[in-house]
């Protein structure tokens, strides 16, 4: 068994976080170890006040994750099953539900538990090499990280359906033009575009990003009417934070802002 840790965890620069799926001779595939790495990780970063930005990316020039570990599922009952599908739920769901914006930076294939990887992440760059699917059915199997149910919200049923029962794999630019991408940039651009893009939310009032965040996050799940009760909520807490002064100051004296995330 390899010692290398399948998961890296770097603060790249102050307050930037980058994780990294790091199995590449499998293609970064995701096994129980690399998924209760991947929690153990994202407690950590969830524990730093001082963080503002994760980026999530896979290791080598091949592959951000090509799947769920298909030679560790050969021999899986399906109970087992349904317990690796619940176990990696609830970790995306910890990594879609962490307080700072977290970016997916596809970096090569991205299919199955890949893809899924990549949609409960806030965002997704991709290279132009990038490739997104949900090849389950190749296997006699279906999307079981929560394919079926995010990638439907990304992209629409008819579209969402298309690719999950055809296993039809999609390249960065398709995946641009259904929405399901933010960006495409060259591959060997990739990460930069992806730190300046940290950069960016790095040095905006910490607070007023994550409770923007939440309230997009929460909104989703209530009707209109609760989900903008919440934002106002969210906006009257903004004006209780030191951010909210030195911006609004900082504008009115033309100079630039210095938060402090209080
Ligand atoms: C385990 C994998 C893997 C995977 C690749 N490898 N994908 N191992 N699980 N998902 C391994 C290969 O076995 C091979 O190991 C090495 O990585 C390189 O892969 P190759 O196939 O040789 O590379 P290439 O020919 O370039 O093809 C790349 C590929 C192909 C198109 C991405 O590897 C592929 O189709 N992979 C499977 C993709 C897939 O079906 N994903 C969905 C999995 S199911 P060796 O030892 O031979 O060098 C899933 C369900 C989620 O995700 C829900 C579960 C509950």
């Amino acid at each position: 068994m390899s010692s290398e840790p399948n998961v890296l965890l770097e603060i790249v620069e102050p307050s930037i976080y980058r994780l990294t799926i790091n199995r590449p001779k499998a293609l970064n595939a995701l096994n129980r170890a690399t998924i209760a790495e991947l929690g153990a990780a994202l407690a950590t970063v969830a524990a730093d006040h001082d963080a503002r930005v994760l980026l999530v990316t896979g290791a080598g020039d091949k592959a951000f994750v090509a799947g769920a570990d298909i030679r560790a599922m050969q021999d899986m009952s399906p109970i087992e099953g349904q317990g690796f599908a619940r176990e990696t739920m609830a970790v995306f769901r910890q990594l879609e539900t962490l307080a700072i914006p977290v970016i997916a930076v596809v970096n090569g294939y991205a299919l199955g538990g890949g893809c899924e990887l990549a949609m409960s992440c806030d965002w997704i760059v991709a290279g132009e090499n990038a490739v997104f699917g949900q090849p389950e059915v190749n296997l006699g199997l279906t999307p079981g990280f929560g394919g079926t149910q995010r990638l439907t919200r990304l992209v629409g049923r008819a579209r969402a359906l298309e690719l999950i029962t055809t296993g039809r794999q999609i390249k960065a630019d398709e995946a641009l033009r259904w929405g399901l991408v933010n960006h495409v940039f060259p591959a060997a651009q990739l990460m930069d575009e992806a730190l300046t893009m940290a950069r960016q939310i790095a040095s905006k009032a910490p607070i007023a990003v994550r409770l923007s965040k939440e309230a997009v996050q929460r909104g989703q799940d209530l009707d209109l009417d609760n989900a903008c009760q919440f934002e106002a909520q969210v906006f009257g807490l903004a004006f209780s934070t030191e951010d909210k002064r030195e911006g609004v100051a900082a504008f009115l004296d033309k100079r630039t802002p210095s938060f402090s995330n209080r």
